[in-house]
C-alpha cells in the first residue's frame, strides 16, 4: 500500500513510526513532516491546510490510504473531499469533527444528549465581559473555534478572565463558553469509532500545564503517560455506557456519524466522569506514549474501521508503561525563536527510548528547532518509575538553547 500521513508534529512522528513497521506498506509519505519523520517517510512539502494540493498529490501518487493527524484539515473537510472521490481516508467528516472544532456545538450537543459535562453558557464575546463580573470564580473560559491549544483558560478572578477574553479576541474568537470549574483528576480516553459502534482504544494522561506541579499556562501538552493510572476497567465500562455510546448515537441522529479516533477528555470527579472536551483525532503528546505500546498493525486497525469490522478487531498492547517528555523552545506557549541547533540526539542510543520529533528541520548536517514543542522523548519501562527514569536519562543527553521541559512527568 502507498500511505500518506498528514501533519508534521510529534503525533504524526509517532504515527509514521508505527505505520512504517507494517509489512503492508510499500511507500510512506508525510505532508509536510519534519526532520525526524524523514527517517521513515518521504516528506511532501504541502501544508496540512492545503486540501486541494493534498488531494491532487494523493490522486497522482496512487495513495491507497490517507491518515489525518491534526484537526485543521478535518475542519476544512479533507475527509469529505477524499471520500467524494472514493479515496480511502481515515478520520471524521467536517460535520462530525465539529465535536472538536466548535466548542459551542459540542456543549449544546452534550446538553441535548444528556452526556455528563460541566454546565456552561455560550455567548458572544462582548457579552462575556459583563458576565464574568457575576459568576463564581474560578471559571473556565473557552473560545469557540480552533485555537491551537490556546482556547482554554481557568481564571481565578475577573482580571484573569478579562485577559483571557482579550487573548481570545486577538485570535479572532467571537463566541465564548463560560464553564463551571470542576475539581478531580484529568484523564484521556480514546475510542475507535464507526458510526454508532465504538470500542475502547486506550487511555493516557496528558500534562497540559507548562510547569511542574500543574502550574503555569496551558500548552498543547508537555508530556504524557500511558496507560492512565486512574481509569479502571469498571470506570471504562461506565465511560462507554454514559458517555461514548450516547455520543456516537447522538452524532448519527444529528446526521454527522463519526468515523475515526474519538478523544474524550475527562474530569474524574466524586460524582463520576464528566466530559471536558472531545477531540476528533489522536492527542499530542498522548499518541507518542500510546503508539509505543501498541502492537497491532496500524493498517489492520484502520481497515477494521473503514470496512465496518470493529467487532472483529483484536488489539494487542505491550504490558509496559510509556512516559513521554516534551522538550520545548524558550517562550513556548508564547512567542518563541526557531533555528536553535539541537545537540545530543545521537547520544540517546537506548532502544527503549524513541525521540519523536515535534518541531524540527534539517539544515546540512544539523537538526534545528522549528516549533514551540521540539522533541518528545518517549520511553517504555516495566512500570511508570522505570519508564520515567529512562525518559529523563535521555532528556539529560539532549540540549538546545533555551530548552524547557517539565521534570515531573510520570511522577
Ligand atoms: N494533548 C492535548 C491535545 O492533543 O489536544
Amino acid at each position: 500500500m502507498n500511505i500518506l500521513v498528514i501533519g508534521g508534529g510529534g503525533r504524526e512522528a509517532a504515527l509514521v513510526y508505527k505505520i512504517a513497521q507494517s509489512n503492508k506498506v510499500k511507500k510512506l509519505f508525510c505532508a509536510p513532516g519534519n526532520a525526524g519523520i524523514a527517517e521513515h517517510a518521504t516528506l511532501v512539502p504541502i501544508a496540512a491546510d492545503q486540501i486541494d494540493a493534498l488531494f491532487l498529490f494523493a490522486k497522482n501518487n496512487h495513495i491507497d490510504l490517507t491518515v489525518v493527524g491534526p484537526e485543521l484539515p478535518l475542519s476544512l473537510g479533507i475527509v469529505d473531499r477524499f471520500r467524494e472521490a472514493e479515496l480511502r481516508i481515515f478520520g471524521p467528516s467536517a460535520a462530525a469533527a465539529q465535536i472538536e472544532t466548535s466548542k459551542a456545538f459540542s456543549k449544546r450537543f452534550m446538553q441535548k444528549y444528556k452526556i455528563p459535562t460541566p454546565e456552561a453558557e455560550v455567548m458572544p464575546l462582548h457579552e462575556a465581559y459583563e458576565r464574568i463580573r457575576t459568576v463564581t470564580m474560578p471559571i473556565v473560559l473557552k473560545m469557540d473555534g480552533l485555537a491551537e491549544g490556546k482556547g482554554v483558560c481557568i481564571a481565578q478572578n475577573v482580571h484573569e478572565a478579562e485577559a483571557a477574553l482579550a487573548a481570545f479576541k486577538g485570535r479572532g474568537g467571537t463566541q465564548i463558553l463560560l464553564e463551571r470549574f470542576l475539581t478531580g483528576v484529568e484523564a484521556t480516553f480514546f475510542v475507535l469509532a464507526d458510526h454508532d459502534k465504538g470500542i475502547p482504544f486506550f487511555t493516557a494522561q496528558d500534562y497540559k500545564r507548562l510547569l511542574d506541579g500543574d502550574l503555569g499556562p496551558n500548552t498543547g501538552g508537555m508530556g504524557s503517560i500511558s496507560p492512565s493510572p486512574t481509569i479502571t476497567s469498571a470506570l471504562e465500562k461506565e465511560i462507554m455506557a454514559t458517555i461514548v455510546e450516547p455520543t456516537l448515537k447522538g452524532l448519527v441522529a444529528e446526521g454527522a456519524p463519526y468515523q475515526g479516533i474519538l478523544y474524550v477528555g475527562l474530569m474524574l470527579t466524586a460524582e463520576g466522569p464528566f466530559v471536558l472536551e472531545f477531540n476528533a483525532r489522536l492527542g499530542d503528546p498522548e499518541a507518542q506514549s500510546v503508539l509505543r505500546r501498541l502492537q497491532t498493525d496500524w493498517i489492520d486497525i484502520v481497515d477494521a474501521v473503514l470496512e465496518h469490522r470493529l467487532d472483529q478487531l483484536q488489539l494487542a498492547w505491550s504490558n509496559e508503561t510509556a512516559v513521554a517528555v516534551v522538550l520545548a523552545s524558550a517562550g513556548y506557549p508564547g512567542p518563541y525563536k526557531k533555528g536553535e541547533v539541537i545537540l545530543g540526539l545521537d547520544r540517546i542510543n537506548d532502544p527503549v527510548v524513541t525521540p519523536f520529533h515535534s518541531g524540527t528541520k534539517k539544515e546540512g548536517d544539523q537538526i534545528l528547532t522549528n516549533g514551540g514543542r521540539v522533541l518528545c522523548l518517549t520511553a517504555l519501562g516495566k512500570d511508570q518509575q522505570e519508564a520515567r527514569e529512562r525518559a529523563y536519562r535521555a532528556v539529560d543527553r539532549v540540549s538546545f538553547h533555551g530548552m524547557q521541559y517539565r521534570k515531573d512527568i510520570g511522577k
